[in-house]
C-alpha cells in the first residue's frame, strides 16, 4: 500500500480570482495575488490500495457524500491518469478551520490533496506541476502549493500556475480573521464564478487589475501595508460589488461583516493600521503588521458578533509530513 499525508495552509488573496476564462481547465479571467495563512492547515491522507471497489472519503471525520465526495473523486481520476494506475483510493482529510465560510478551505484541502495523492500514486512533481494540478480542481488551490506570497497567471493550461512571489520570512504580514458565521455558504464559489459575467461591473473589475497587480507586488516588495491594504480593499469591494450584481445577486455579508470592516477604517483614523478583505463569504481577513497582531486581535474579538478570532502569518508551501491519519 502506498501512503502519503500532506499538509497545506489555505491562502488570502489582495488580488482577487472571480471569474474564469475557461471553465473545463479552471483558467481564471484574470491573474491574481496572495498569502498563505500559517495559522490553517489542512491534513490529507491518500492510499490506493488494490482490491478496493470504490474511493472512499472522509472529510473532518465524516464520510464524504455529494458534491464533496465527486470532486475528490474526480481529483483521484486526474492523478490515475497522470500515474497510469487504476486502483481506487482512501483519503482522509482534517482542516482546523471552519469550511465553506470564506476561508478558502478549498485552497488548502485541494492543495493537499494533489501533493498527497500524487505521492502515493508514485508521482515526484514539481512544484509547477504541482500547482497546475491543483488548480485544476479548485483555482486557488494552485496558490496554496508555493510558500509565502504567490501569484497565479498565465492563460493556458501549460504555463498557468502559481509562482512564488517572495518568501514567508520575507515580511510578517498578519491575517486576523473576524469569524461572524460557521455556516456552509448557500453559493459556493465553484457555481460563483459562472455568475460573474452576469454582472455589468465585471468588466470595470477586470479592466483594474492590470494597474492594481503591480501596485501590489510592490508594496509585498517594498513591505509597505497601507499600499497593499488600500489595494486589497478596492479589489475585495470591486469583487463583492460584481459578486452583488449578478443575476441571480449574491449578497455574503451579515451585519457583524459590515460591522467589522467599519471598525476597522474607525481605528485607522486613530493610528492602528489595519486593512480589510473578504472572500466569498461574511467572514473578515484583517491585515496588519505583525506587532499590531495582539491589539488587533483583542479589538475584534470584542465587536458585537464575532464568534471566533484566527490569526496567521505567512505559511509554508504544500509539504509532505512523516505521520498519517490512519
Ligand atoms: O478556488 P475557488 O474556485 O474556490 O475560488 C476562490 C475565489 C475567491 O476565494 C473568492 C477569491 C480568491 O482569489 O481566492
Amino acid at each position: 500500500m502506498n501512503k502519503a499525508t500532506a499538509v497545506a495552509n489555505p491562502n488570502i488573496a489582495f488580488v482577487k480570482y472571480w471569474g474564469k476564462a475557461d471553465e473545463a481547465l479552471n483558467l481564471p479571467a484574470n491573474p491574481s495575488l496572495s498569502m498563505n495563512l500559517a495559522g490553517l492547515t489542512t491534513v490529507t491522507t491518500v492510499a490506493f490500495r488494490a482490491g478496493q471497489t470504490s474511493d472512499m472519503v472522509t472529510i473532518d471525520g465524516q464520510s464524504a457524500a455529494g458534491e464533496a465526495r465527486e470532486r475528490v473523486v474526480a481529483h483521484l481520476d486526474r492523478v490515475r491518469a497522470l500515474a497510469g494506475i487504476g486502483e481506487r483510493a482512501w483519503v482522509a482529510s482534517r482542516s482546523d478551520f471552519p469550511a465553506g465560510t470564506g476561508l478558502a478551505s478549498s485552497s488548502s484541502a485541494f492543495a493537499a490533496l494533489s501533493l498527497a495523492a500524487s505521492r502515493a500514486a508514485g508521482l515526484a512533481l514539481d512544484e509547477p506541476a504541482l500547482s497546475r494540478l491543483a488548480r485544476l480542481a479548485s483555482g486557488s488551490a494552485c496558490r496554496s502549493v508555493p510558500a509565502g506570497f504567490s501569484l497565479w497567471q498565465g492563460d493556458t493550461d501549460r504555463d498557468s500556475y502559481a509562482r512564488q512571489v517572495a518568501s514567508p520570512s520575507h515580511w510578517a504580514l498578519y491575517d486576523v480573521v473576524a469569524v461572524v458565521s460557521r455556516e456552509h455558504k448557500a453559493v459556493g464559489s465553484h457555481a460563483g464564478h459562472a455568475l460573474a459575467s452576469t454582472s455589468p461591473l465585471h468588466r470595470a473589475r477586470l479592466d483594474a487589475v492590470p494597474g492594481l497587480l503591480p501596485a501590489v507586488r510592490a508594496a509585498i516588495e517594498d513591505r509597505d501595508l497601507a499600499a497593499l491594504g488600500g489595494a486589497a480593499e478596492r479589489d475585495a469591494l470591486a469583487m463583492h460589488s460584481v459578486m452583488m450584481t449578478s443575476q441571480p445577486s449574491l449578497l455574503y455579508w451579515l451585519p457583524p461583516t459590515l460591522a467589522v470592516m467599519q471598525a476597522l477604517r474607525a481605528w485607522r483614523q486613530e493610528g492602528l493600521a489595519a486593512y480589510f478583505t473578504l472572500d466569498a463569504g461574511p467572514n473578515v481577513h484583517c491585515l496588519c503588521e505583525a506587532r499590531d497582531a495582539g491589539v488587533l486581535s483583542e479589538r475584534i474579538w470584542n465587536l458585537p458578533g464575532v464568534l471566533d478570532v484566527l490569526v496567521s502569518g505567512p505559511g509554508e508551501g504544500v509539504r509532505l509530513v512523516e505521520y498519517h491519519l490512519f
